[in-house]
């Protein structure tokens, strides 16, 4: 029932109506997780159709909660496409779980704002403590701890951490002058072809500029070819420009690649130039031992980041960003208003993290990861990345033995990229197919120039039964494909 206006002046939802609505909103996603695999994965609905459900113009006066519960599950609900769903193989992974969705449900009630430490010391302090408990948990270099000269923080995305990177690559390199006059002189950055294109826009906004970005060739891996960097380098110094910043990628969003930090590191070194290291899906891996490998070399980056938000079961939007030296990436973005000073900030005492990311304001991400990694503990994760790993390989080996398919690339981890040996119209209609089913979600990408169908496992939920099915779905539909062909 709505507040009787007349007797109580307030529109607000008052805590025993919130308590009720609440409960009602857990147990609907309860449900949800539940009976996810009944809908279909991809959303089936064409351009426009959810808006032209809704009425055009808000209502003047407000609703009962039920109705508005209800209309979402009658006109929103179809146009989601169910990224938790454990048939969910497109993209990257963007996985969720139930102490992550409680933890970020507790964030939204305390509502904190925690720019800086003074605003909700809990919420600076959780974050450099999880960040720290991630660095051992991950094996990642000393220099990431916020006990050292660097530290980490929580950053919405892999694509704001890596503009960070490169902002404070710009400052270091320009000795801060960039921030003062704009930039002079023709700064280079560097990344393989493969990079994802969160580099290329960091460039842009960045003010380096588009054609001030190489994209380096890779190998039959996929992975930088080093020898070509450092060639470029030279070349590049030779022409009177100043390289400042690499980027190099631990699995690549088109095929998982690893760039070979070990060979990247020296050049960096030799040249004074900035590594950064992208790990945004595949950094969760070095959870277990077994996969750390592909961080070696790591102790030569001047940052790193991953998101828990891709493969790391913590809702969207977690990334984890260190750097060795934060008075670099502090310099580079601190402005002190007058309303901003506080005693806590002058003592140099505490963390201010609102000078280690671009916006001003921030929410308590790290209360999700912490439920996460309290949740699981380390071994809990660690047999999830373990099984989902070992489901992929599985699935190449399927791959591997029916003679219309081809892996393109064996895989490193989690992600399979393979095609039919029949040609790009083929693959793409199979991809067309599947997905119109509703019976899973797949995506793709090009890899020498060719059609490559991705089938990426890392949601929550996905087990062996799910990656048996998928790959009798798509066997079964490449025999209808090829014999109506
Ligand atoms: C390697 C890599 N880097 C960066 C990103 C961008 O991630 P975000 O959405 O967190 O910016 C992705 C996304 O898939 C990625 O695969």
């Amino acid at each position: 029932m709505k507040p009787n206006l007349a007797e109580k002046l307030s529109y607000h939802m008052e805590p025993d109506a919130f308590r009720r609505f609440g409960y009602a909103v857990v147990d609907w996603i309860a449900d949800y997780y539940k009976s996810i695999e009944s809908y279909p994965v991809l959303a089936r609905v064409s351009p426009g159709d959810v808006r032209a459900s809704l009425p055009p113009k808000p209502p003047q006066q407000g609703e009962e909660f039920e109705r508005i519960l209800e209309d979402f599950a009658q006109f929103i609900l179809p146009g989601v496409t169910h990224w938790q769903s454990p048939n969910f193989f497109a993209y990257f992974p963007c996985n969720a779980s139930g102490p992550s969705i409680l933890g970020d449900l507790l964030s939204s009630g305390l509502g904190v704002q925690g720019m800086l430490w003074a605003t909700s010391p809990a919420c600076t302090e959780l974050e450099a403590l999880v960040l720290d408990w991630l660095v051992d948990a991950l094996g990642l270099p000393k220099q990431f701890l916020s006990t050292s000269a660097g530290g980490g923080v929580i950053q919405d995305t892999a694509s704001s951490a890596s503009l960070c990177a490169l902002l404070a690559a710009r400052e270091r390199a320009t000795n801060f002058e960039s921030n003062r006059t704009g930039i002079r002189g023709r700064l280079v950055a560097y990344a393989s072809a493969q990079a994802h294109s969160s580099i290329e826009k960091a460039v842009q906004i960045a003010g380096i500029g588009r054609e001030n970005l190489r994209l380096m060739e890779v190998d039959e891996q996929f992975a930088m070819r080093t020898e070509a960097l450092a060639a470029l380098i030279d070349k590049d110094r030779k022409a009177g420009l100043v390289p400042f910043f690499v980027c190099a990628t631990l699995g690549t969003t088109s095929s998982n690649a690893i760039d070979p930090l070990p060979q990247l590191g020296p050049i960096c070194r030799q040249h004074g130039m900035w590594l950064h290291v992208d790990a945004a899906m595949s950094g969760t891996a070095a959870l277990c031992p077994e996969f750390r490998h592909i961080q070696h070399g790591l102790e030569y980056a001047d940052s790193y980041c991953f998101n828990p938000h891709k493969w790391m079961f913590t809702n969207f939007d977690c990334d984890c960003f260190y750097v060795a030296e934060r008075k670099v990436l502090i310099q580079t973005l601190s402005v002190l208003p007058e309303y901003l000073r506080n005693q806590a900030t002058e003592s140099g005492a505490v963390i201010d993290y609102r000078d280690w990311h671009i916006p001003l304001g921030r929410r308590f991400r790290s209360l999700k990861l912490w439920f996460v990694l309290r949740h699981y503990g380390i071994q809990g994760l660690q047999f999830h990345i373990r099984e989902h790993v070992r489901l992929a390989q599985e699935f190449a080996s399927w791959v591997k033995k029916d003679p219309r398919f081809e892996l393109v690339v064996e895989p490193p981890l989690n992600l399979v990229c393979f095609r039919l040996r029949a040609g790009d119209d083929e693959n793409q209609q199979l991809m067309d197919a599947l997905n119109r089913s509703g019976d899973l979600y797949l995506t793709h990408t090009k890899l020498n120039g060719r059609f490559t169908l991705r089938l990426s496992v890392g949601q929550t939920n996905t087990s062996e039964q799910h990656v048996q099915r998928a790959w009798r779905h798509i066997a079964e539909q490449a025999s209808r494909l090829l014999i109506s062909a």
